[in-house]
């Protein structure tokens, strides 16, 4: 089958979470299964330089209509990486800048036409490349392209057998702008009704996604459920229930070539299941790293890696935080975004310098190092569709204490020290108390040396490779191919 993958992110190009690191795998695998898979991504300035030796020309100039003018883009072919082919959309005058969606975590005013462009010149692009059998597209930025193709290229024959699979990664994200960008991306305004792309008076590309695709897909079965519902449905759940029929929830698989503690560049020792004794110097240049080294041996290293964002819970952790750093643990957390967020993590540095350390920004070495060095890996969410770095941590033997919602429902089981069965520690209410009673358990289970390389190495014998989920995607592509007929 001939796929097409479009969206904002994918590893190494761009990134900013964890959206990047399934559209950098996912097609990999694809290819594995004998698929043919084509990912086109917008050609930021971050990207051109890493393009720059083998880059071509593959088509010089697309027409893109816009109200009053017309835009041109080149498509530049990136070659192919592991059989998967690359092509970048060449528009420097939207996407030749410092960020993907905007200055310090927020988003440029002209994001409705950054992505509206984009999704009209991945089909146009199609055209003179290869019109898939389906597109799979990812998120509110690469969301009208369903929209596009059951509108205004409705009759395009070339189009008429194309499907198209829509997967949300994060249903709190939809793409939201005022209704005159109907028209200013040359919709006609009989779209702009609620049960089309309007939600509450404004021009929704997630809906219009969700309204437009053949089937849906989320990245658990735990949240396929939870987007039903007001508490997780952003708005979205009456739509998303109304399409629950064509909705899956597949898990994100992870890339083993790059999270594996037995084979990670990024580490100052490696290890396996059966030889744990790298962890040991994991753990202290990590220490090192963040300026702890007088940590003591008893104490265990929390790690946090994230964008700082309300979703992720840091709310919770500031309740706690004074209580928390009275117990005997250390604390080495990386993440950047909303400046509440890093301005708690630096005030509580500040308040323990001995025990508690942050690194404001975005670094991918750094973030192997948390993962393989902490002993705890803490991710209380406020809801996480799937959450790639508690299944990371499993493999680094870094115990997850988790919120139960979600993929870190689905993917971390309860330790029972006397069965000698899980995975984790989890908590369900979104109390600051849960919170720290689910610590506690952590912190009580750390003490017990043997108790505590059992429950590590349960994690570490988990599989979690992108072959299952690949195999469940195809099947979602076949049942759309079959539908289309
Ligand atoms: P989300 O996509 O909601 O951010 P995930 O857990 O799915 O959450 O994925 C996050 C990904 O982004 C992981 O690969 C994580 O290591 C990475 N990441 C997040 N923040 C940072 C950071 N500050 N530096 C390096 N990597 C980060
Ligand atoms: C989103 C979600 C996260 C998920 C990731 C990849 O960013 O917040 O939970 O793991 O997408 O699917």
């Amino acid at each position: 089958m001939q796929i097409v993958m479009a969206a904002s992110e994918c590893v190494p190009f761009a990134k900013t979470g964890g959206l990047a690191d399934v559209v950098g795998a996912l097609p990999r695998e694809l290819v594995k299964l004998g698929h043919k898979v084509t990912v086109y991504l917008p050609l930021y300035a971050r990207v051109r330089p890493m393009i720059a030796e083998n880059q071509r020309t593959a088509v010089e100039s697309i027409t893109i209509p816009f109200r009053y003018y017309n835009r041109f883009v080149g498509i530049v072919d990136g070659g192919a990486r592991d059989g998967v082919q690359f092509y970048f959309i060449d528009c420097p005058e939207l996407y030749d800048r410092p960020d993907l969606y905007g200055p310090n975590g927020g988003e440029y005013l002209d994001n409705a036409a950054r992505f509206g462009l984009y999704c009209r010149a991945v089909l146009e692009a199609t055209k003179l490349l290869g019109v898939p059998d389906i597109f799979h597209v990812h998120d509110w930025q690469a969301a009208l392209i369903p929209v596009y193709l059951r509108t205004v290229y409705a009759s395009d024959p070339m189009f008429r057998r194309a499907g198209v699979v829509l997967t949300l990664h994060n249903a709190a994200y939809q793409g939201k702008f005022p209704p005159v960008t109907t028209e200013q991306l040359l919709f006609p305004w009989d779209l702009f009704t609620m049960d089309k792309v309007e939600q509450y008076d404004r021009f929704n590309f997630l809906k219009g996604g969700v309204v437009f695709s053949d089937m849906l897909t989320t990245v658990s079965r735990r949240y396929a459920e939870e987007i039903q519902t007001p508490e997780f449905g952003e708005q979205l759940e009456d739509v998303l229930h109304n399409r629950a029929p064509d909705l899956r929830g597949i898990l994100n698989g992870v890339d083993y070539a790059q999270w594996d503690p037995a084979v990670d560049r990024n580490l100052a020792a490696h290890y396996t299941l059966d030889d744990l004794k790298g962890k040991r110097a994991c753990r202290a240049d990590l220490l090192h790293a963040f300026g702890l080294e007088h940590v003591t041996e008893t104490a265990s290293v929390i790690g946090i890696v994230s964008r700082f964002v309300t979703q992720k819970g840091f709310d919770m952790v500031s309740r706690i935080s004074e209580e928390l750093a009275a117990r005997d643990v250390a604390v080495a957390a990386l993440g950047s975004g909303e400046p509440i967020y890093e301005n708690f993590f630096r005030d509580w540095a500040f308040r323990h310098p001995a025990s508690v350390a942050v690194r404001v920004g975005y670094d991918d070495a750094l973030s192997h190092k948390i993962e393989a060095g902490a002993d705890i890996f803490l991710m209380p969410s406020r809801y996480e569709p799937c959450g790639l770095n508690q299944i990371y941590s499993l493999k680094y033997g870094t115990v997850p204490v988790v919120r139960a919602t979600g993929g870190l429902d689905d993917t971390i089981e309860e330790w029972d020290a006397a069965q000698g069965t899980g995975t984790g520690f989890k908590f369900h209410g979104y109390e600051p108390h849960d919170l720290l009673a689910a610590i506690d358990r952590a912190l009580a289970a750390f003490k017990d040396q043997d108790g505590w390389t059992k429950l590590m190495r349960n994690g570490m014998a988990r599989n979690y490779a992108w072959s299952g989920p690949a195999r469940e995607y195809a099947e979602v592509y076949k049942e759309v191919v079959r539908r289309r007929g």
